[in-house]
């Protein structure tokens, strides 16, 4: 069984390279406007969407993101934000102290966040354009905060680069489903020949695409990045934000 929006959803890959055509400021808006009808937790909205356009500006958070160039050339460029700053003036307006600090309220901003974020992918996916995630603005998120000057109470979860693409990338193999569609309990017997199967289409992936031809598995890949420490400011710099202390 298929429909238009399944379509997109399947069709979806990262895109890194853009034409040189500017996306429709309305068009901007009617992709955010939609992403905002995410479901979000007790409707508390806990996100905020910067939109980055001075070349300078862009310049400098590629720098931070290790000169990722598409966040330079991307039409659109955005900062999503987990924010409770808000939520703190809803409070003040009723006399009520904001409870702070709780490792809930991070989960809750950071999820109401990401859903925000991938609905924007996936309405501007929709409308034919094309983007990529960036979680690199947490290099160095101090710094991201100092620049967009984003508050107490708020941190850069990732960017996004939108644009129309200059670029037909084939989407990229996911796990089978049996391997995170458990019934019942959380039974993981059969991994291991699930994990050979993907490491076995992973593998033709990577060796058959038209760029950066390789020869890796899934299993080989995520080794390699889950036995090295990654962002190990992230902790001290949430605490400084308001976040996750207790
Ligand atoms: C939160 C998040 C952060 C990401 N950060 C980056 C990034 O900094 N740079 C980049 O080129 N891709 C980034 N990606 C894209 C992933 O590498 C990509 O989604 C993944 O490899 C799967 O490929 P696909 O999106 O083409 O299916 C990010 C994706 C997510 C969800």
């Amino acid at each position: 069984m298929t429909n238009p929006t399944i379509k997109t959803m399947r069709a979806h890959r990262s895109i890194r390279k853009f034409k040189n055509e500017p996306v429709a400021p309305e068009d901007l808006e009617t992709i955010l406007s939609a992403a905002q009808c995410a479901a979000t937790s007790n409707h508390v909205q806990a996100y905020t969407v910067i939109q980055i356009s001075k070349p300078a500006m862009r310049q400098t958070i590629a720098g931070i993101c290790g000169d990722q160039a598409w966040i330079v050339q991307a039409p659109v460029f955005l900062v999503f934000c987990a924010d409770l700053n808000r939520l703190q003036t809803a409070c003040e307006r009723h006399a009520k102290e904001m409870v702070q600090g709780y490792a809930e309220q991070f989960v809750v901003a950071t999820v109401d966040t990401a859903l925000m974020g991938q609905n924007t992918l996936l309405a501007a996916e929709s409308l034919g354009l094309g983007g990529v995630f960036i979680g690199a603005v947490r290099n160095d998120p101090q710094r991201i905060c100092e620049l967009l000057e984003i508050p107490d109470q708020a941190y850069p979860v990732f960017g996004m680069c939108l644009g129309y693409p200059d670029d037909d990338p084939p989407t990229k193999p996911r796990l089978p489903l049996g391997a995170v569609l458990k019934r019942e309990t959380y039974a993981s017997e059969g991994i291991d020949t699930l994990m050979d199967a993907y490491d076995n289409t992973t593998c033709q992936y990577y060796r058959s695409r038209d760029s950066n031809l390789k020869d890796e598995t899934w299993s080989h890949q995520m080794a390699e990045f889950m036995s090295k420490v990654i962002r190990p400011h992230m902790k001290d710099f949430l605490a400084q934000q308001g976040f996750f202390l207790k």
